[in-house]
């Protein structure tokens, strides 16, 4: 039995929306750090999930007209979703949990209760804001402008009983946790966890884990009424899905406590102090290590479904291939710090990494052994000084990338295998195994030397880079005739573990160069696109509060007013300059700002709608009589007016009443 177990957890993700390219980040992070720990010869266990409950999900459920449980197997488990996602990105996560598993609902429910006896958990009440038409309680921060955020009205103050974990109890030996141990990285988030929850005015406060206020939740058993807070629910996946207070499982333990928590830096609040507070509550070892990792913007900006800059992985994935996009995410950001998501460094990342460093290498190796060797190298070799570099390099880069893998610093564990790759491609230049071949019989046995040290760098890096990129690595493996014993962790540091005569041959291109501006330009259609399909298809204006009276209303003179010329006025891109029959005998003319949806042409001999008794005013230099009436609203995020035009037969200066 293998006695090296590692156990790693992505956060478990909301099912409310399509999980964007933020969520794929940290997911294959862990990943690789499974697959990474695979390869050392691990018995891995890597968990994923989703976080089912609380009011969002009923929320969102109820807007979309189906019931909270459909919602979310819609979300998760339909084409297109959660499940299939990680399928696409050649996630190997070992199990996946659901909180709303019935073995997890009730795993919470004794959970709850066993902190409610053993006194860490309380009844009192929940203080906070009631919006008494929307029937809802919300806290200060989630009001908009000291209103409902749902309908806009005024709140009052109003409590409701609830059920309170004594955090307070606990905050020593978390502080102590947090500043005198390892358990939460990188050390920069230790500070801002201490001094805002724990040294702050008031100390830790103690935690409201339930709520009455909805019901899609674990419900409090011994009283109804009751939904466990879904942080205190959703925390608890890391153990109920080993087995905790459950029999669908049994590796507790096999894998408690965690050898890592991979969580997003706005989540590390509730892992770095409530989930310790929690375990030690219950009397539970507490997992190894946590790690903050930073957040992915998008062109400078916080990624967010309402400002429509979400970035799309399945898109990119299909565009890219899934290695392409696995290797940008973990190659281009320091995974403790926020990043900076764009389109133009991923096709550099891609060109430049991929398909000049690494792809022009493998490509040009085993194209230059198949032209030169048919194939298959000879045995006989010729070693030369200048190869001392690059076999030194290589032969040390798996202790320099462990070291780095180790502390989760994967780009720079990425950065010493494209060192090797970058002095292979040197080696090939100082080399120049074209002008060797001009003369075989010379050349030939320092020629296939140089050529397997090529072949041996590529493999060497690609067993390194397996834990990031498997599909493309396994490409690699077949294309340079790598067998299953040149393939593992122990023969990436032996060099020279590849068989002499191994048959080689040049296969699929596997990183094409991407044209930067064409392809620029088509994601950006493709994703402005997107960003307008997920804005409001229509939106009208609020009906007025305020309340016009009757008499104020009838002195607003409409008439139909037809149409006799219309054109732009100079130096305007706004505006419409229209002569108008109003019955009256006289020309009228009114100026309209209206040139961004009608052109002049199409709309002489209209009959539309003026308010004629305004008092005249002047815009460029023009008077203009009155205001023609319209109707606005808003399509995905755009602005549309239609005038309004009455039928022909209403004769130019009837009244309208
Ligand atoms: N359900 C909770 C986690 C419970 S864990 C017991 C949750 N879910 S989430 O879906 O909102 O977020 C899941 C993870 O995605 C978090 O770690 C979060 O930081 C991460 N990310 C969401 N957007 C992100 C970026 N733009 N960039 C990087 N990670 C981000 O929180």
């Amino acid at each position: 039995m293998n006695d090296k177990r590692f156990y790693i957890t992505t956060p478990i993700y909301y099912p409310s929306g399509k999980l964007h390219i933020g969520h794929a980040y940290c997911t294959v992070a862990t990943d690789a750090m499974a697959r990474y720990k695979r390869l050392c010869g691990y018995d891995v266990m890597f968990l994923t999930g989703t976080d089912e409950h609380g009011q969002k999900i009923e929320d969102k459920a109820r807007e979309a007209g189906v019931t909270p449980q459909e919602f979310v197997d819609n979300i998760v488990a339909a084409p297109g979703g959660v499940l299939d996602l990680w399928k696409l990105m050649n996630v190997s996560y070992d199990r996946f949990i659901r909180t709303t598993d019935d073995y997890h609902v009730s795993a919470i429910q004794k959970i709850f209760k066993q902190m409610y006896d053993n006194g860490d958990i309380y009844k009192g009440s929940y203080k906070g804001k009631y919006c008494k038409p929307c029937e809802s309680f919300w806290t200060e921060s989630q009001l908009v402008d000291g209103k409902c955020p749902d309908c806009g009205r005024e709140v009052m103050d109003a409590e409701e009983e609830a059920y309170f974990f004594r955090a307070s109890k606990y905050a020593g030996r978390v502080r102590d946790l947090l500043l005198n141990t390892d358990f939460l990285e990188p050390k920069s988030r230790v500070h801002e966890m201490v001094n805002n929850f724990i040294d702050c005015e008031g100390g830790l406060q103690d935690l409201c884990v339930s709520r009455t206020s909805f019901t899609w939740g674990v419900p409090v058993d011994f009283d109804p009424g009751h939904v466990v807070y879904v942080w205190l629910d959703a925390l608890f996946n890391y153990m109920t899905a080993l087995g905790y207070q459950n029999d669908k499982y049994n590796d507790l333990e096999r894998f408690w406590p965690a050898d890592a928590h991979f969580v997003g830096k706005e989540i590390v609040r509730f892992h770095a102090i409530y989930w310790p507070a929690f375990l030690m509550s219950m009397g539970l070892p507490l997992p190894k290590k946590l790690y903050g990792h930073g957040w992915l913007n998008f062109n400078g900006d916080k990624m967010s479904k309402s400002k429509g800059n979400v970035v799309d992985p399945h898109l990119l994935s299909q565009r890219y291939g899934v290695d392409a996009l696995r290797f940008f995410l973990l190659r281009s950001f320091p995974f403790g710090s926020d990043g900076n998501f764009s389109n133009e460094l991923l096709i550099q990342t891609i060109n430049v990494d991929l398909a000049n460093d690494l792809g022009n290498l493998v490509s040009r190796t085993t194209a230059m052994v198949e032209k030169y060797f048919g194939g298959t190298l000879p045995e006989a070799r010729q070693g030369a000084a200048l190869d001392d570099e690059l076999i030194g390099l290589a032969a040390g880069l798996r202790g320099r990338y462990e070291a780095q893998m180790e502390k989760f610093q994967f780009q720079n564990a990425l950065e010493e295998i494209f060192k090797v790759i970058q002095r292979a491609n040197k080696y090939i230049d100082e080399n120049a195994p074209w002008a060797l071949a001009k003369d075989m019989e010379a050349n030939g046995p320092r020629l296939a030397a140089v050529l397997y040290n090529l072949l041996e760098a590529v493999r060497v890096c690609a067993v390194l880079l397996t834990p990031f990129m498997p599909g493309s690595c396994e490409k690699i493996f077949g294309q340079i005739g790598a067998g299953e014993s040149a393939r593992t962790w122990d023969s990436a540091a032996n060099w020279g573990e590849l068989p002499a005569n191994v048959s080689v041959s040049k296969g699929e291109n596997l990183f094409p160069r991407i044209d930067m501006n064409k392809e620029l330009a088509e994601l950006e259609a493709i994703q402005e696109e997107a960003r307008r399909a997920a804005l409001p298809a229509l939106e009208i204006e609020p009906l007025a509060e305020e309340k016009v009276d009757f008499d104020t209303f009838c002195k607003s003179d409409f008439r139909a007013v037809k149409v006799k010329a219309c054109e732009n006025v100079k130096k305007s891109d706004k505006l419409l300059k229209f002569t108008l029959d109003d019955g009256t005998g006289a020309d009228r003319q009114i100026l309209s700002g209206i040139a961004k949806w009608y052109r002049p042409e199409e709309l002489v001999g209209k009959t539309l709608v003026a308010i004629v008794n305004l008092p005249p005013r002047r815009m460029m230099g023009q008077e203009s009589q009155g205001m023609l009436i319209s109707a606005v609203h808003t399509e995905r995020g755009e602005e549309r007016l239609n005038l309004l035009m009455v039928d022909d037969a209403i004769p130019a200066g009837a009244k309208l009443c």
